[in-house]
């Protein structure tokens, strides 16, 4: 079809509506031009009763009639259940790559689907995602076979599809709000949204489901990184543009929600 007549038939055509959680996602990216307005970590300093508030980080309704628990041993808890309890983040990683089967691991154990038949109908994962739609995309930047490359990790498959075969150091710290934390992880996940899968029945309530998915997936990863004996941070401060650059994402039904950065402890 000639291009011109094409677009003067689409002029005609209403625009879309606006879409809220498409603004919303908009407008909490990360870019290096604005991530200085996004963070506002000079009011925690200044103002004490807010800094003591975020501390407490639960609401305190002792004036109402209150019922104690019985005390809680925590190092029983710890004992009895030492995967349940999350160990501290950890921010530097011994340089040695991750074995395949071990990355495999993680990723079947965070985001894998079980039984690893792709013809099965079962979809179970090892998360819970609202209408089990599961709207989440994993990235993989790890050295495979002694090159540090970019993949994309297939669910149905269990395998790592090539996406680049190589990511330079270079490219890597022009990710990141914190260059040298990100180029130093042996491992770094990054986790997209694809949110028409979950939009598509819950409508906008449907957003949220995608960004609660997430959060059920960073928690899962440090699980099962902590129960492998690696070690594991959740990372936000990565610039929106640059990661879906890398993944060739549209930044608007895929895009970036967080990393995970994990590899062996130092
Ligand atoms: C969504 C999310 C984003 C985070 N982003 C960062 C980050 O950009 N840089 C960082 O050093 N830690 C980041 N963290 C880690 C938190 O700072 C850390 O989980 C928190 O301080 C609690 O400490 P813990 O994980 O050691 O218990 C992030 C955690 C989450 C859940």
């Amino acid at each position: 079809m000639n291009p011109i007549t094409f677009w003067h038939q689409l002029s005609d055509e209403p625009p879309d509506a606006p879409d809220l959680a498409e603004d919303f996602h908009e407008a909490s990216k990360c870019y290096r031009a604005t991530i200085g307005r996004l963070i506002h970590s000079g009011r925690l300093d200044r103002d004490p009763d807010l800094a003591h508030a975020t501390l407490q980080g639960s609401r305190d309704l002792s004036h109402l009639p209150s019922m104690p628990l019985p005390p809680i041993d925590a190092d029983a808890e710890r004992r009895a259940l030492p995967v349940l309890l999350r160990e501290p983040s950890c921010r530097s990683f011994a340089s040695r790559p991750l074995a395949e089967a071990l990355l495999g691991r993680v990723l079947w154990l965070s985001y894998g689907r079980y039984p690893q038949d792709p013809a099965a109908p079962f979809r179970r994962r090892p998360i819970a995602a609202g209408g089990a739609l599961y709207a989440l995309e994993v990235y993989v930047i790890a050295e495979l076979r002694g090159r540090r490359g970019l993949h994309h990790y297939n669910v149905g498959h269990h395998a790592l599809e090539q996406l680049r075969p190589t990511v330079t150091d270079a490219e890597l710290r022009d990710l990141a709000a914190e260059p040298d934390l990100v180029a130093s992880a042996p491992v770094i996940l990054l986790i997209t949204g694809l949110f028409n899968r979950s939009r598509c029945k819950y409508g906008l309530r449907g957003y949220r489901f995608v960004l609660l998915e997430a959060g059920a997936l960073i928690h899962q990863v440090q699980l099962v990184t902590q129960a492998l004996g690696l070690r594991s941070v959740a990372v936000a401060g990565l610039y929106d543009d640059a990661v879906e650059h890398l993944c060739d994402l549209d930044g608007v039904d895929e895009s970036f929600i967080n990393a995970v950065l994990l590899g062996h402890p130092p």
